[in-house]
């Protein structure tokens, strides 16, 4: 089947109650990875593209493995959607490419770590959508801020500084007319995001409890929500590297999120800590080899079972089956009637 919207993904997932994951993708390895782990698990997936993944694959790359990872596996719904878009431009060239769902952050100006004012980010976010919409393709927005700057994105600190507003969330959403809403509750991007196991003090699910309450029909979405499994960070420092001790989003409580309105979960670090702990391994204990394959196969498997550990966790395994695309085109039909709806 073609790529499909992510609106059709999430409306689905709301449904029957489960979460869905978005892995991050930057080459062949990761998306064979994820659909390995989407077809042994019976999942809908989403693939999502950064800016920077979009640059080291010059897009067309991305784009090309993409289509032959919808011709290998024609059973599984698969999304691409753009993360973390800093501006209208940028997810507008997603679109013109074939994402079919796209992220305008919003919440950070364009060079991804100065926080906006709430004006700039409903203009911005607005603008997306009706682009988007025209097309079918579904729009993720940001109220609040991540901490943190480990990959570039976020707005430093700890990630409390700049906690989700309930009234700005539902406001946000009023004036956006977008599909999901990614919210900020003390998470960071990278592996450095807490530096004990995460109690109510520094993850806020209260927050993200009430901000349900207040907008029980949107898709929420958590970023930053990579679990920095003890074992990977082993693996990695057994075989010559060097991560400080560090905790991640405990599953936990990613499934007390889905229980309150979470849909989308992203994940990045997990399958980048996965991949490197397998790559060291062989050339720490086979220095001989030299092969690229001889480190990629292993690689490769190590963050397939990542995937789908996380795709059991989240509860999208075994739902691949549940639905038949709706077209990109039929999407559009049903934006332009719900907009009528809305007016
Ligand atoms: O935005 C966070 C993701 O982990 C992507 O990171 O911008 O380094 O590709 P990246
Ligand atoms: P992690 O760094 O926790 O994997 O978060 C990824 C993310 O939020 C991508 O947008
Ligand atoms: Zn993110």
């Amino acid at each position: 089947m073609p790529l499909v919207s992510m609106r059709q993904l999430l409306d689905e997932a709301s449904k029957r109650g489960y979460g869905v994951g978005a892995f991050n993708v930057n080459n062949m390895e990761q998306i064979q990875a994820i659909m390995e782990a989407a077809r042994e698990t019976q999942s809908p997936v989403i693939v999502q593209a950064s800016r920077g993944a979009r640059s080291y694959s010059q897009d067309k790359f991305l784009y090309h493995l993409m289509l032959a990872a919808t011709e290998l596996y024609p059973e599984i719904p698969t999304v691409l959607h753009l993360d973390h878009g800093n501006s209208v431009e940028t997810c507008k060239s997603a679109i013109e490419l074939g994402f079919t769902s796209v992220m305008m952050d919003g919440s950070l100006m364009p060079d991804g770590k100065t926080p906006s004012s709430f004006e700039y980010n409903v203009q911005a976010t607005r603008e997306v959508v009706e682009y988007a919409h025209a097309r079918g393709v579904t729009v993720e927005g940001e109220i609040g801020v991540l901490g943190g700057i480990e990959d570039g994105h976020g707005a430093g600190g700890t990630g409390l500084e700049h906690v989700t507003d309930p009234d700005q969330a539902v406001e946000f959403v009023e004036k956006t007319g977008l599909d999901a809403l990614a919210i900020a509750i003390g998470t960071s991007h990278g592996a450095y995001k807490f530096t004990k196991k995460p109690d109510g003090s520094v993850l806020k699910m209260d927050r993200l409890m009430e901000i349900h309450k207040r907008l029980p029909n949107v898709h929420l979405v958590m970023h930053g929500s990579s679990s920095v499994p003890k074992d990977l960070q082993d693996i990695i420092n057994k075989y010559g590297g060097s991560l400080k001790p560090t905790w991640g989003v405990p599953v936990e409580e990613i499934q007390l999120g889905i229980k309150n309105g979470v849909r989308k979960i992203n994940v990045d670090t997990d399958n980048r800590l996965a991949i490197t702990g397998a790559i060291r391994k062989v050339l720490f204990e086979t220095p001989e080899k030299f092969d690229p394959r001889d480190y990629m196969k292993p690689a490769r498997e190590a963050m397939k079972k990542v995937v789908a550990e996380r795709m059991t966790q989240f509860g999208q395994a075994g739902h691949a089956g549940d639905y038949a695309p709706i077209s990109l085109k039929e999407m559009t039909k049903f934006y332009a009637e719900s907009a009528v709806v809305a007016k």
